[in-house]
């Protein structure tokens, strides 16, 4: 076509950079909507703007060249486009006209945001642990068999290994069960005295109004000489006592695990009734709230601890269920379901 000839060149690469310059320094000084108008015409505008000339032009400039001319235009693009939408935003939040401010404008309040009645939890158990003389580890929720299983003493053929109770990955690793492993990982790393508490999430084959696939724990761990059943009874006192209060009482009731030995099911009197019997606590009085006992030896054993020497306690809370009863929350799912109404309904209720 005879038009094609009379084409203007393409403009430089210095060019370009100088019409950005130019175009920023002009953009900048914009005194308001109208003139910002006219320039985003003269740019962006569908028909004549600039761009889409220099844009169009990239296709006639010389193959070596044309990687760079199109580096070059595509960021002057951005540059328009950024300066273009910031001047935007300058003159439509400045004042109607030039030293006037409408002082009759209601303020612009920022949200609050809120913690999650776990977090609140986690924090109030971390507190009063500290206070107790324990720190805090963490440890990874995908784990292997070893440090969530055999190491607790688990037998081979225990079911909390089966794939019905247990996620396991493809390679072979699971989702934690619980952060026992955690208290593994303590013990093969450090020598006693230790104290410690694990929270963390874990995981396990379970889904209904009271258990979730996904919840959270704090175990806690302690290892020195001469420990005995009446430091874990008196640990978990005074923790419910601050947690819950000061007239909770603790009993324990026999029970298994395979990394304990006493093993026991922690009660505490009903938080709702103090132990009077409710609704909530089915008329009993009590309520479970957490697993416990002594180290088992092999457990020791197996961490180069001389269970001659030392012995230790252990303890696994669901902080869910804390969470729960601290704050009368009825089905479990509310808590994972990010609705930001019920965020919004809990704040600190810690004692501490
Ligand atoms: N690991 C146990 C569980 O997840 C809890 C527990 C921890 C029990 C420590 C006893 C001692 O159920």
């Amino acid at each position: 076509m005879a038009g094609e000839a009379a084409e203007p060149a393409p403009p430089s690469l210095a060019e370009l950079q100088e019409l950005g310059d130019r175009f920023e320094a002009v953009v900048a000084a914009l005194p308001d909507r109208a003139a910002w108008e006219a320039l985003r015409v003269l740019w962006v505008g569908r028909n004549r703007g600039a761009l889409r000339g220099y844009l169009d032009a990239i296709k006639r400039v010389p193959g070596a060249e044309r990687r760079a001319y199109g580096e070059a235009v595509n960021r002057l693009k951005a540059r328009v486009e950024s300066g273009l939408a910031a001047a935007a935003e300058r003159l439509d939040s400045a004042p109607t006209a030039a030293g006037e401010v409408d002082v009759t404008l209601p303020g612009r309040r920022a949200e609050r945001g809120a913690l999650h009645p776990i977090t609140l939890v986690q924090r109030e158990v971390e507190t009063i642990f500290a206070e107790l003389g324990y720190s805090v580890a963490e440890g990874p929720e995908i784990e292997d068999d070893f440090h969530n299983f055999a190491a607790l003493n688990f037998p081979a053929d225990h079911p909390a290994r089966d794939t019905q109770d247990t996620l396991f990955l493809e390679d072979g690793r699971l989702l934690r069960t619980h952060t026992s492993p955690v208290q593994i990982r303590t013990m093969l790393e450090r020598r006693p005295p230790i104290r410690i508490i694990c929270p963390g999430r874990v995981y396990r084959h379970d889904n209904d109004l009271r258990h979730s696939p996904m919840f959270h724990q704090v175990e806690g761990l302690a290892v020195a000489e001469g420990i005995t059943v009446g430091h874990l009874k008196g640990t978990l006192l005074a923790f419910v006592q601050r947690l819950f209060s000061a007239d909770t009482g603790v009993r324990l009731r026999p029970s298994h695990f395979p990394f304990t030995e006493p093993s026991a099911e922690v009660d505490i009197t009903c938080p709702f009734c103090h132990g009077r019997g409710c609704a909530v606590c089915s008329g009993s009085g009590w309520m479970e709230i957490t697993g416990s006992g002594m180290v088992d030896p092999r457990v020791l054993r197996g961490c180069g601890i001389d269970p001659e020497i030392y012995s230790g306690f252990a303890f696994g809370l669901g902080l869910d269920r804390v969470a729960m009863i601290r704050y009368g929350i009825p089905n479990i799912r509310l808590l994972f379901e990010n609705d930001e109404r019920l965020l919004r309904q809990f704040v600190w209720a810690g004692s501490c």
